[in-house]
């Protein structure tokens, strides 16, 4: 059993994070500023710790929780935000994400575990799925943001021992993503398709996009905290599915009457982008396990039980 904290743990994927550690009986800390978390999505048996990363009382937190691992997940995840606004992007990805890394190795702990992306750092590779080898070139300021704290976590390993797993997530989707956010596609479709509304496929529907489950996800984080020491690894499953694939298998599942609305792609987003999955098999022994179909369908039960 570890002692984990877990940045970000109110949000979409780290709430299932959290959920996953505690069903396996390590001991969890939460630390989130409900900026797009929720306090109700924590595990009861966490901690949890209402304090922004970029906070210099962060370190006291830390000092209290002396965790062996430390799971890096809050972030601003918004790519047209991090266009518009990218000091505020940098701020909370890149100065927040130092403080953790300093807060990490000053209260001692062994392991690192950072949620990076594989969707927005490769930029547009030429070939697809694009593996680990390939030199990052990421397009919009989130993805150059998260391609920065993986050069800051080398050096921290370098520098003072601190050992890490590096995941780059697809597109993940699931329950408890919001539907009325500015990210994840599956959850907007669903949010709107159940209010009868049709949704707008950027890039006319043709996008290429690597979907898996978060629970597939929440388990990479669970086999991290054991394995994969100096490791960044795609957390891919090799397909590339397009958004209009997604509408229509939303379309039968949910009987939706509408055709969708066709527009351009918007500044930052990559036309398409799906990533490979081999790496993490041979480090972590780790493959996603649920179909598309099967997790919208889990998605789509959770979004009409929460009622939203
Ligand atoms: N959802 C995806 O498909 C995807 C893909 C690639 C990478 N990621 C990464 O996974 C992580 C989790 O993303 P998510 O989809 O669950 O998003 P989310 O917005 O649901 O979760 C982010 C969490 O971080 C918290 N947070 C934000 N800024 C904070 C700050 N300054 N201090 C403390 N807490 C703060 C939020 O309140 C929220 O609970 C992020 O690092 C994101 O970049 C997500």
């Amino acid at each position: 059993m570890s002692k984990i904290l877990v940045t970000g743990g109110a949000g979409f994927i780290g709430s299932h994070v959290v959920d996953t550690y505690i069903g396996e009986g390590h001991d969890v800390a939460v630390v989130d500023n409900l900026s797009s978390g929720f306090r109700n999505f924590v595990n009861s048996n966490a901690t949890f710790y209402e304090m922004d990363v970029r906070s210099e009382g962060l370190r006291a937190i830390f000092d209290e929780v002396k965790p062996d691992v430390v799971n890096h997940l809050a972030a601003q995840i918004d790519v047209r935000r991090s266009v518009e606004e990218p000091s505020f992007d940098a701020d909370v990805n890149i100065r927040g994400s130092l403080n953790v890394l300093e807060c990490a190795v000053k209260c001692g702990a062994k392991k690192f575990i950072f949620a990076s992306t594989g969707g927005a750092i490769y930029g547009e590779p030429p070939d697809l799925p694009v593996s680990e080898a390939y030199w990052p070139k990421p397009i919009c300021h989130y993805g150059a943001a998260k391609y920065s704290v993986e050069h800051y976590i080398y050096l921290y390993r370098h520098l003072y021992g601190l050992e890490f797993t590096i995941l780059r997530y697809p597109n993940v989707y699931g329950p408890r993503q919001n539907p009325h956010g500015e990210a994840g596609v599956c959850s907007i479709l669903i949010g709107l398709m159940l209010e009868g509304k049709a949704p707008t496929l950027f890039g006319f529907g043709e996008p290429l996009r690597d979907y898996v489950y978060v629970g597939d996800i929440a388990r990479a984080n669970l086999l991290a905290v054991e394995h994969g020491s100096g490791e960044t690894l795609n957390l891919g499953s090799g397909v590339g599915t397009s958004v209009r694939t997604i509408f229509d298998t939303l379309r039968e599942i949910l009987e939706f009457p509408h055709e969708p609305i066709l527009k351009e792609l918007r500044p930052g987003e990559v036309r398409q982008i799906y990533i490979t999955g081999d790496r993490a098999r041979s480090v972590l022994g780790w493959q996603p396990s649920i179909s598309l179909q099967e997790g919208l369908e889990k998605t789509v039960g959770h979004i009409r039980a929460a009622g939203s």
